[in-house]
């Protein structure tokens, strides 16, 4: 079927944490909410489907997670990655962040450090920092509007015999960045000869652009898969936050062991009636959709690439090869972070979210959620292009 993403939907009933919380999150209930990783759009109607169908059965007692689950995440990673993975080293998990932090808590003890490459996802600060354990970071090095990896100071950093895991991006929140097998391979390769755990969030992994293809971490060697536990949901490609679930997948039995037990002493082992419903008619039936919805933020992408040339240049958008996320650099507006979020949010009227908290040490980003039709996004340009012009 032909999906229709233009389509504006009224959330305001939604529950929405993204318009919900603007009152909190920015001091004003009324910007366009262009923040966390939420797509304004519907999803797939295979999965709306099943889930009425699970609405209507009216019996949502304790669930179970059928064999059939696992065989999905396992199939569409064959499909979409080529990747064989193994079900029995599968375990299911209420999200990739609850995931990430657990995999933290089991595999550091106080004090430890734990690397992230900045600028990235900021939860990747929160679930060390909650522990106790201390952020190293390897910066990602700009030049001329392209980041890339540090290499030396990567390994440099690694080899503090304190770091103890490195939670890598792949692909790249918020910089949109497809890694090379190579890249993959010489970041692993570092961890095993320092005895870093690699721990790989992959969820972003399904909205791939511009004909470049996403190379899970644990399928680049034999070597390399032992020291690598990932993380994969499709509560990001198919817009099922709400409903809590991703998988994990572990190198052997003992690991998979470990973070089993660690849920199952909060009693937290069971699906929530709807999540693996969802999941698998995703993986299993949503792929139509996420084709057209690829082709649709990809012109998004190049809607707000065109539209800051022409009417806002001193923002420069980076065009994301993977995510929906467009990091924008604003330094040439020469404010300081605070100045900046105020701007946006008092004068242009947006919720993006702050580049500082994605990397601390910067200055002059702010990143833009464009999962929303495009008369949304032609609505908040037209608002930030004003805001610019007056100043
Ligand atoms: C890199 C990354 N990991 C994890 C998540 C969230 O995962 P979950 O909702 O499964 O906890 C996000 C959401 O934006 C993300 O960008």
């Amino acid at each position: 079927m032909k999906y229709n993403f233009d389509e504006v939907i009224d959330r305001s009933q939604n529950r929405s944490s993204k318009y919900d919380e603007r009152m909190k999150t920015f001091g004003d209930g009324s910007v366009i909410p262009l923040w966390v990783a939420d797509m304004d759009f519907k999803t797939a109607q295979p999965i709306i489907d099943a889930c009425k169908k699970k609405a209507e059965e009216g019996i949502w007692g304790y669930t179970s997670r059928p064999a059939s689950y696992f065989e999905a995440v396992k199939e569409w990673e064959k499909k979409r990655n080529g990747w064989d993975v193994d079900t029995s080293l599968m375990s299911w998990c209420l999200g990739v962040v609850p995931a990430l932090s657990a995999l933290v808590k089991l595999y550091t003890d106080e004090g430890d450090k734990v690397m992230i490459q900045t600028p990235v996802y900021p939860e990747f600060y929160d679930v060390t920092e909650a522990w106790g354990r201390e952020v190293v970071e390897n910066q990602l090095v700009e030049k001329d509007g392209s980041w890339a990896i540090d290499f030396d100071d990567f390994e440099k950093k690694a080899k503090d015999e304190r770091v103890k895991v490195f939670l890598l991006c792949s692909p790249h929140n918020p910089l949109g960045i497809v890694w090379k097998p190579e890249e993959l391979e010489r970041m692993a390769n570092i961890c095993i000869d320092n005895g870093v755990l690699l721990v790989s969030d992959e969820i972003h992994s399904d909205l791939i652009f511009h004909g470049k293809k996403h190379t899970p971490t644990a399928m680049i060697s034999d070597r390399i898969a032992a020291n690598i536990v990932t993380c994969v949901s499709a509560t990001k490609t198919f817009n099922l936050a709400g409903l809590q679930a991703s998988t994990t997948i572990f190198p052997n039995q003992e690991m998979k062991a470990k973070f089993d037990r660690f849920w199952m002493n909060m009693d937290i082992h069971r699906n929530n009636a709807f999540s693996s419903v969802a999941m698998e008619a995703a993986y299993r039936e949503g792929e139509e959709w996420l084709e057209q919805l690829l082709e649709y933020l990809s012109g998004n992408f190049d809607f707000v690439k065109e539209y800051c040339e022409k009417y806002i240049p001193k923002i420069k958008p980076n065009v994301p090869d993977a995510t929906y996320l467009v990091w924008l650099d604003c330094r040439e507006l020469n404010m300081t972070n605070e100045e900046l979020r105020n701007f946006m949010v008092k004068k242009a009227g947006l919720g993006l979210n702050e580049g500082w908290k994605f990397g601390r040490s910067l200055t002059g980003f702010m990143r833009l959620n464009t999962a929303c039709p495009r008369s949304v996004l032609e609505k908040a340009l037209g608002q930030l292009r004003n805001a610019v012009n007056a100043l």
